[in-house]
């Protein structure tokens, strides 16, 4: 392992041009360098890499990171390589540490439950092509079920005869150790009998093709066999964490920016002999995490293909929305009845099922809509439950835009008013972030000295029923612009954590992280953007345990969504169009910026944040004065103005100082 102050002092070296230069050649254009990508076939040069930022971006293809990423990408290096790579490159000894025994240990234990693996996969493959059972047992019900031999070959195939001790004792004589066989699963836990009998055997890869885990067929027809047994879950195979078939799927799935998802390891396996090779099976459980964190390092698209009959679709759809909140696009396919992918591409070619495929395929949240739809019919009482349903899943996509989307075309399925619809989305997102944030532990006393008004602290917590028939008439509805305009002050703010969290500010002598952070805390669980709510909720968790987030953090951070955000935001001044100003209505200060208005580009962006909630909470309070006013309840109504007029001035001196120009009603 390599300690993590020489990874820092490797990350210091680097020059990012120095690096890509040694695979590309760059000329200067401005601050900037550029030539020709490496990652996509190009002749006019789109390929960017900015010395002063230490990263690069392709304008073409969109591939972009730091000197780690390339590296990662071009030369298909994993992290720490890359890292050895870059020390090497300029000249830093590495001094390893040593790993710990358990360390050692572990990585010995994987290492040998793979070559016992190995011996299986070998074994249950010399069954198959070279006896004369397994030719004619198993390699003929491969055929009838239309495989060729080099697909067979290529998914690890094989054949466990009906024999009760067979694999047990060519792997003693091997030399193979009996525990090691019992771990993975090869035998009984006695250490008697093998435990694949009278099956066809399908060997499942992890990511770089080594075998995990084995998954026997039954032949016969007979209910009371299994149809199919698996190997027991092992330190290698980890059932929630592998896809089968991403091992042979993973180049088609880059190279068309799609994953097909499938139920079966049969439809995988025809699916690509066919030609469809971005084929992947959650093998018969719903997608995890895991599964889905596999899926997105390498496409944001999704499409998965269902039998009509599936027992699990609508369990299914449940589980995918995360798959929304992972920014994925998911699109949902059921086959023709009685059909599984397997069936449908055996019996009418790949052409015809792309056909199909593209024609039936289903943006998941009208899926789930049209089907809710349909059972819910003349039921109000599950109707409700329905549109809460529906409402729960957009309200989890990252993107404004999108959800805005989404918005529009449900409301009219579902004939409830966009609006309506609208800020019952955005009151669960809210409500979602500030939940997520309690359990955040807060630095006590740390609040700064711009805390608003103390009446806020009065205000119900219940902000307005989301049911659209209680609404007052004159709810000011913030129109999609505005509303993306909010997330723009909030990304304004990541921004600034991320490129610039660790500089520290002259005049303050703190950093740019604990200036932002302490000066927005209380307004930490008010984000309106999830993605965003959640970098400034764990940088200040950072911030309150001491640790340190830079832009290297961000850039290699677990979550593919942040560090895609990173990229873009690190990217940005390259990016932006000339009427971005005024399509968002607001001057912006995120060139790459000279010292001296460091400190002004940061104060005006925590004045345009603020700025963007105090208008909220006033269009938010209005409401409430309009609605105490028709109850004649005077009482209410002269608190709520009190609260308005502070609320204004607010605002009025905010935007004085940002330079904004506010109406003022
Ligand atoms: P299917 O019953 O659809 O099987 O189960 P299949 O893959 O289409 O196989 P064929 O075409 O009948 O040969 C879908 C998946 O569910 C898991 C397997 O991963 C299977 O591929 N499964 C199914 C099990 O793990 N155990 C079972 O008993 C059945
Ligand atoms: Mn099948």
């Amino acid at each position: 392992m390599i300690p993590p102050k020489q990874v820092q002092e490797i990350l210091d070296a680097t020059r990012i041009e120095e690096v890509v230069e040694d695979f590309v050649t760059l000329k200067r254009r401005g601050v900037n360098m550029i030539g020709l990508c490496p990652f996509h076939g190009e002749r006019t040069p789109s390929f960017n890499v900015n010395p002063a930022r230490n990263i690069f971006k392709c304008f073409g293809c969109g591939k972009a990171g730091d000197a780690i990423t390339f590296l990662k990408e071009h030369e298909n290096l994993t992290y720490p390589e890359a890292l050895r790579w870059l020390a090497r490159k300029y000249n830093i000894e590495i001094q390893e540490v040593e790993r710990s025994p358990e360390q050692m240990a572990e990585a010995q234990l994987a290492d040998s439950l793979y070559i016992v693996n190995d011996f299986g996969l070998q074994h249950f493959q010399k069954q198959l092509f070279e006896t004369d059972e397994g030719k004619s047992v198993a390699l003929s019900y491969f055929r009838k079920r239309g495989l060729r031999e080099e697909t067979i070959r290529a998914f690890g195939l094989g054949y466990a005869p009906d024999e009760r001790d067979l694999l047990l004792r060519k792997a003693k004589s091997a030399g193979h150790n009996l525990e090691l066989l019992k771990k993975v699963g090869l035998c009984s836990q006695d250490g008697s009998r093998d435990f694949f009998r009278a099956r066809v055997m399908f060997a499942i890869h992890n990511l770089s093709g080594k075998v995990a885990a084995f998954a026997g067929r039954t032949m016969s027809s007979e209910k009371t066999v299994p149809k199919y047994v698996n190997s027991p879950e092992t330190e290698i195979y980890v059932k929630n964490k592998i896809l089968y078939g991403a091992f042979q799927a993973k180049k088609a799935i880059r190279q068309l920016d799609e994953c097909l998802l499938v139920e079966g390891y049969m439809d995988v396996i025809s699916l690509h002999q066919a030609g469809i090779e971005n084929v992947v099976a959650s093998s018969g459980t719903s997608l995890t995490e895991g599964q889905l964190d596999a899926i997105r390092r390498n496409t944001k698209n999704l499409k998965i293909l269902y039998d009509s009959d599936s027992a699990g679709i609508k369990a299914a759809l449940r589980g995918l929305d995360l798959a929304l909140e992972q920014d994925l696009n998911v699109k949902i396919c059921l086959l023709p009845k009685g059909h599984d992918p397997d069936s449908y591409v055996q019996e009418f070619g790949s052409e015809a099922f792309t056909k199909y495929i593209s024609e039936n395929a289903t943006d998941f949240i009208f899926f789930k809509t049209n089907l809710g739809l349909e059972e819910t019919k003349g039921d109000p009482y599950k109707r409700d439950g329905l549109e809460k349903d529906i409402v729960g899943s957009i309200a989890r996509i990252p993107d404004p835009m999108k959800r805005g989307l989404f918005i529009r075309e449900c409301s009219a399925l579902l004939q409830v008013r966009e609006d309506a619809l609208y800020d019952a989305v955005e009151k669960l997102i809210k409500n979602t972030i500030k939940k997520k944030e309690e359990k955040v532990v807060r630095q006590p006393g740390a609040a700064s000295d711009s805390r608003p008004p103390s009446e806020w602290s009065d205000w119900p917590s219940n902000v307005p029923p989301s049911d659209s028939s209680d609404w007052p008439e004159s709810v000011p509805q913030l129109s999609l612009k505005a509303k993306a305009g909010a997330e723009f002050q909030e990304r304004d703010i990541v921004r600034l954590l991320i490129l610039y969290g660790q500089h520290v500010l002259p005049e303050e002598n703190i950093t740019v992280g604990e200036y932002l952070l302490t000066d927005i805390e209380e307004s930490l669980g008010d984000f309106d953007n999830p993605l965003y709510g959640k970098i400034a909720v764990e940088c200040h968790a950072m911030l309150v345990q001491g640790k340190v987030f830079d832009q290297h953090y961000f850039i290699q951070h677990e979550s593919g969504e942040v560090a895609n955000l990173a990229i873009d935001l690190l990217a940005e001044p390259w990016e932006f169009s000339p009427n971005w100003e005024v399509m968002w209505n607001y001057p912006l200060q995120n060139q790459p910026m000279p010292e001296h208005n460091f400190t002004l580009d940061m104060r005006q962006a925590l004045d345009r944040f603020k700025l963007q909630k105090v208008q909220k909470m006033c269009a938010l309070n209005l409401t409430r004065v309009q609605t105490a006013s028709k109850s004649g309840d005077h009482e209410a109504m002269m608190r709520f103005m009190k609260i308005q007029q502070k609320l204004n001035e607010t605002r009025n001196e905010i935007a004085l100082r940002a330079g904004t120009v506010v109406l003022v009603k």
